[in-house]
């Protein structure tokens, strides 16, 4: 049935959230590209979200459909931006607030592998299917087989660290990848709510088929970024408690994952540059800067300068703004405490290493993401409303701590 019709059927029924319409809505969004959804649609999904609030059904089907429907309706309210984008709020991304999480680093991390798996098992499903000429959604500038060979392959680089952590390494060999095989094995192992949350949370603005690819490695930084605010906050409170060689271990869990993340960047260096280009006329207005989990992890190694607190960067999170200006405690100002307290040579022996890691590895993300920002961009301003690449220059050697070792003497093993 067409989405529209569903819709309409659904408000005029029982109006049960769990019997709502998502699978037509999400392939009509599909099937247009969510700039150009049409009209009718608008109209039916509003008509949806004003009875959203009352509707039969358990409350977690309520929110669940609320946020769908925030989502889906961005543009359309001009409120269109990087979370909407993103469909962040349909993931269940790692919460820096959860208490749970932060003292269990374990937990923490589970979280993020099984989205990072969910996420990218299912691109590698959509790039294979498209590839196979089966009916899929996206159907402009599709990749030449040998690119899709290469994505499927650089796919399974970033997987099979977190397949192996969840017990799935039987799924896929990385010499003999059989996405529909690794999808059937990921999907059985989500629960319903994971399932749901991928299959909600790829509304393109464009037909364009590489912005499916753009959105789920995006989506999985989110992930990886959110969980090393988490880890951040359990340094923090590791080294509030006195605990400098825990809160070293857990710094160094934090560097291994961005260390362990980064073929995200050269599977999504295989995006087509014509193709970023076209789609990214529809994607004035949502960029990455507005990236909350991005700007907690700066703000939770050391405060930022003011000028930087002040300025575009920090302006386009502003939750992350609020915590940094409210004084909340970071690595560093927890470091400050026990060298003050008369723990310098703790420090030395069990900290600064483990920073000096950090900061390398935060660095590299930098210098990674400038130089594809560069090849995809070029000189054209960014869609967060800056220069563009010239900003991403001024701020990539942005200092992440006050005080580490000048020559790093190399990261220490992940210790997670
Ligand atoms: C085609 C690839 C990409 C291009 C061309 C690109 C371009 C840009 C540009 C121009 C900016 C400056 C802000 C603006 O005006 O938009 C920016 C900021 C940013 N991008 Fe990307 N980006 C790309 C991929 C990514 C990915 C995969 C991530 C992962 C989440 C990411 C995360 C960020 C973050 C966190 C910032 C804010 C940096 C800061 O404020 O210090 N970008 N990007």
């Amino acid at each position: 049935m067409n989405g529209v019709d569903a819709v309409q059927r659904w408000l005029t029924g029982q109006r049960c959230s769990d019997d709502f319409p998502y699978r037509d809505v999400v392939a009509s969004v599909r099937e247009h590209g969510k700039h150009f959804v049409p009209p009718q649609m608008l109209e039916v999904l509003g008509q949806a979200r004003e009875v959203a609030n009352s509707v039969a059904g358990p409350d977690a089907g309520g929110r669940l459909l609320r946020s769908f429907l925030n989502v889906l309706l961005d543009k359309a309210d001009g409120r269109y931006d990087y979370r909407t984008y993103l469909a962040l709020e349909l993931l269940p991304l790692p919460d820096a607030d959860r208490g749970d999480i932060v003292v269990d680093a374990a937990a923490a991390l589970r979280y993020r592998d099984r989205l990072v798996v969910a996420l990218i098992a299912d691109v590698l499903r959509f790039e294979h299917a498209a590839a196979e000429d089966r009916r899929q959604p996206l159907p402009e500038l599709r990749p030449a087989p040998g690119l899709t060979r290469k994505r499927l392959r650089l796919g399974m680089r970033v997987l099979q660290p977190a397949l192996a952590r969840l017990g799935l390494e039987q799924a896929c060999a990385v010499d003999d990848v059989r996405p529909d095989r690794l999808w059937r094995a990921v999907e059985d192992f989500l629960d319903q709510d994971e399932r749901q949350a991928v299959a909600l949370s790829m509304l393109p603005v464009s037909r364009v088929h590489d912005e499916y690819l753009f959105l789920r490695v995006l989506q999985s930084w989110e992930a990886t970024f959110a969980l090393v605010a988490v880890d951040l906050c359990g340094v923090i409170q590791l080294l509030g408690d006195g605990h400098a060689v825990h809160g070293g271990a857990r710094l160094d869990a934090a560097t291994g994952i961005l260390r362990e993340a980064s073929p995200l960047f050269s599977l999504l260096a295989t995006m087509q540059v014509a193709a970023f280009r076209d789609f990214r006329r529809w994607t004035e207005g949502a960029s990455a800067i507005q990236s909350y989990s991005y700007k907690l992890v700066e703000s939770l190694c050391r405060r930022p300068e003011l000028a930087r607190l002040h300025s575009v960067a920090f302006q386009s999170a502003p939750q992350a703004r609020m915590r940094a200006l409210s004084g909340q405690a970071t690595v560093q100002s927890q470091v400050g405490k026990l060298e003050r307290a008369g723990f310098a040579a703790v420090v030395e022996d069990q900290l600064v290493e483990s920073m000096a890691s950090f900061a390398a590895a935060l660095t590299g993300w930098r210098r990674t993401h400038y130089s594809l920002a560069v090849r995809m961009l070029g000189n054209e301003a960014g869609t967060g409303y800056t220069s563009g690449t010239a900003y991403l220059k001024e701020v990539k050697d942005i200092p992440v701590f006050n005080r580490v070792p000048s020559t790093p003497s190399g990261a220490r093993r992940d210790r997670r």
